[in-house]
């Protein structure tokens, strides 16, 4: 692990205080890239500053649109219209960003211009032919290299028409691809998903003025439309504060307080999944936050019972896997996940990351093509990679904090780009957590 950035956590104090958790990354990248698109200047408030939502708004700096940061965690943006991008001189880079390049493709294969859509090395690996092949059926011209694989280089100058797309994967960032092309389509275009996902660019894109029909599991809007500034207040991340969530659940005396955590609905299966565990999570004080219902969440420690997790919940918590892995490992009889192959192409094989990770603390662990089992026992100091995946690392770091040792989590610098202050906010909530 020479070279990289580790951290080294153990067993800490109960974890106890109010924490406020940076704002949520998918709310973040689309608030840039609507506002770029949008006629007139649109502020965001909340806007998460890590490196994967930074990477879009540099994309769009890149384009040509004006971006202002008066103070952290706020942007001005001076949208250019939907016709208002500009051809840039070089690749644009996504960074560790799914979300960017995914959505960013449908927005791009639309344009007059050519571009070309890079990312880091665990983006460089992750599945693209899922956009380029609806784009391509709009009559985009999207080259991948060999197995659908960015690079994505992109043509410019294609006349796109809607189509009637049945998503064949529960993801938003398919549907959101599809979606920001069809606003430039001939026609309407609608996209039918196997099980609804987050809807936050249905419900932005129709906060941004346009005309856009949208239920659980389906959308459709009609190209040609334009957008109209708005200011966008982002909440709290759900998947930022799972990893406190399970933390405060596991960890013996611990009571904490999580300030005005975005609760929409299709982000909240682990809140569903703990409370089949058993736990007593509280929502207080909830409120809505620019059009997303949020709440302060308070936990506390109790025992959790093994379950075997509801596949409905599974895109509603396909973030919280890792997490969710950790509160198994110390529930009080074997919990199951089936339904989760997905798991398998994000930032990490998230399935053999968690189970190697967790067997190397002295679990069992039994891998399956789409879950596991979770033999819960007592966790024992060890090493683990997070192979560069920032949910892992978390995760591990909040397993740590009930091992009987010290645990090196390895390649954890990407944490940034989702929680860039994770771990102190973790050192001021209890935790044992050191760059090791
Ligand atoms: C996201 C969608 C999900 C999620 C990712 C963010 C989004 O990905 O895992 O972290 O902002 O649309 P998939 O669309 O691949 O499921």
């Amino acid at each position: 692990m020479s070279g990289k950035q580790n951290w080294i956590a153990a067993r800490g104090a109960p974890l106890r205080g109010e924490l406020g958790i940076p704002g949520d990354k998918s709310v973040s990248h689309r608030a840039v890239m609507f506002a770029a698109l949008a006629d007139g200047v649109s502020e965001i408030d909340g806007f998460l500053e890590g490196e994967d939502t930074r990477a879009t708004a540099k994309v769009f700096a890149q384009l040509g649109v004006k971006i202002g940061t008066p103070s952290p965690s706020r942007r001005i943006v001076h949208g250019v219209g939907v016709d208002g991008l500009q051809a840039p001189s070089g690749p644009l880079d996504c960074g560790n960003a799914g979300t960017g390049m995914r959505l960013l493709a449908g927005l791009l294969a639309a344009q007059k211009f050519d571009s070309v859509l890079v990312g880091d090395e665990s983006l460089s690996k992750r599945p693209m032919r899922r956009v380029s092949a609806p784009l391509a059926e709009m009559g985009a011209k999207i080259d991948t290299e060999e197995g659908g694989l960015p690079p994505l280089r992109i043509h410019g100058g294609r006349r796109l028409h809607g189509i009637d797309f049945v998503s064949p994967v529960a993801s938003a960032q398919v549907k959101s691809a599809v979606l920001l092309a069809g606003l430039y389509a001939d026609g309407a275009t609608s996209v039918r998903e196997p099980h609804p996902t987050r809807d936050y660019t249905e419900r932005m894109l129709s906060a941004f003025g346009v005309d856009i029909e949208f239920s659980p599991g389906y959308a459709k809007l009609r190209g040609g439309q334009r957008l109209r500034a708005t200011d966008i207040a982002v909440p709290a991340d759900f998947s930022s504060a799972a990893f406190f969530l399970v933390a405060a659940r596991i960890v013996p005396g611990s009571e904490l307080r999580l300030r005005a955590v975005g609760l929409n609905p299709r982000r909240t299966g682990l809140l569903a999944a703990l409370r089949l565990m058993g736990a007593d999570i509280r929502e207080e004080n909830a409120s809505s936050h620019g059009g997303e219902p949020v709440a302060d969440l308070v936990v506390r420690h109790a025992p959790l019972r093994g379950i075997e997790v509801p596949v409905e919940l599974v895109p509603d918590m396909i973030d919280e896997f890792p997490a969710l892995f950790v509160a198994a490992a110390c529930a009080e009889g074997p919990p199951v996940v089936r339904g989760a192959a997905e798991l398998r192409v994000k930032e990490s094989d998230r399935l053999a990351t968690m189970a190697t990770g967790l067997r190397a603390l002295g679990l069992r662990v039994d891998e399956t093509p789409d879950g596991a089992t979770i033999f819960p026992g007592t966790l024992r100091g060890g090493r683990v990679d997070s192979h560069g995946d920032h949910r892992i690392a978390m995760s591990f770091a909040v397993a740590a904090q009930v091992a009987e040792g010290e645990v090196e989590i390895g390649d954890v610098a990407n944490v940034a780009t989702s929680f860039p202050d994770f771990d102190g906010l973790a050192r001021r909530a209890g935790f044992s957590l050191r760059a090791g």
